[in-house]
């Protein structure tokens, strides 16, 4: 059933658990998400993408709706990396359920300001608002250890952050990446976690973890532990995926059914990972 994305993370928050954010492109990811849901008896959310909306449409997004609305277990619908105004703006009328409003590109006064501004928005909708403090890259090993530094979610400012801009959700950049990790392995700032977590707890804001590619079990443990409520997972559904459609198959239906089970074995696991299934 179609849920609101605030009742899943407050959930979850109280369950010690994290809710999976899945990417989706198409039907067959959609169908992936929730197929892997029912079956571990697990909310879940679709996550739509810029690039995935720019390609999908609106139909792409009603797909969403729409199969969360036929859905046994709870799902929700939400719209990642908002970083463009006239984006958010047309996304705010396609009724999913909540958005990311990625001001992350922004000097911090004007991501508070831009923030603030979708996040009134989106809440007079009944939306929920997640929110970006610290600045997410892809893999960068060319990055001196002050550029380095200066990209993770600062404490003092997240509080700030919190206080002016009402925001439901904060995606904290704690030494996570988009895409692989380097060869060497995550380097996560727990104890900086554990820090945003004890400020963000206080003000009812759950924690989210963009870039769950890739981060070992024992990790994603520690990150639920330390509070994580919600954990993005794009590249590695999109490359079992693509990995399955290299298939000298040449039964379209069959590369179709055989690619979305590809898919929805990589939701199964990450949704025992996370620890929701049977959350439903
Ligand atoms: O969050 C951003 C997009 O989902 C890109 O993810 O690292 O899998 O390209 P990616
Ligand atoms: P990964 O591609 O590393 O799973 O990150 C996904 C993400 O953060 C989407 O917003
Ligand atoms: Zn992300
Ligand atoms: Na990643």
């Amino acid at each position: 059933r179609l849920s609101s994305t605030k009742d899943l993370l407050a959930d979850a928050e109280r369950g010690g658990y994290a809710v999976g954010a899945f990417n989706v492109y198409n039907l067959e990811g959609v169908e992936a998400v929730i197929a892997a849901a029912e079956e571990k008896k697990s909310p879940a959310i679709l996550q739509i993408h810029p690039s995935a909306l720019k390609q999908g449409g609106t139909p792409l997004v009603a797909c969403c709706i729409s199969a969360a609305e036929q859905a046994t277990v709870p799902i929700t619908v939400h719209f990642d990396h908002g970083s463009v105004k006239q984006e958010l703006m047309e996304v705010l009328e396609l009724g999913v359920n909540s958005v990311m409003v990625d001001g992350s590109h922004l000097p911090f006064k004007e991501n508070i300001s831009y923030t603030k501004y979708i996040s009134s928005l989106a809440h007079a909708k009944g939306m929920t608002v997640e929110a970006e403090l610290g600045r997410l890259s892809g893999t960068e090993d060319d990055l001196t250890v002050e550029d380095y530094e200066a990209k993770l979610t600062d404490v003092n400012q997240a509080q700030e952050f919190i206080d002016e801009t009402g925001i439901d959700a904060l995606a904290v950049c704690i030494g996570n990446v988009h895409g692989k990790y380097p060869a060497s392995g995550p380097q996560l700032r727990l104890e900086l976690l554990r820090n945003l977590y004890e400020l963000a707890s206080k003000s009812g804001v759950f924690l989210v973890l963009h870039g769950a590619s890739g981060l070992p079990k024992e990790l994603v443990q520690e990150c639920i532990e330390l509070g994580v409520r919600k954990f993005n997972v794009n590249t590695e559904v999109r490359k079992a995926y693509m990995d399955s459609l290299k298939t000298p198959q040449t039964d379209l239906v069959h590369v179709i059914a055989a690619a979305k089970e590809a898919m929805k074995a990589v939701v199964a696991e990450k949704l025992d990972l996370f620890g929701s299934t049977g959350k439903a």
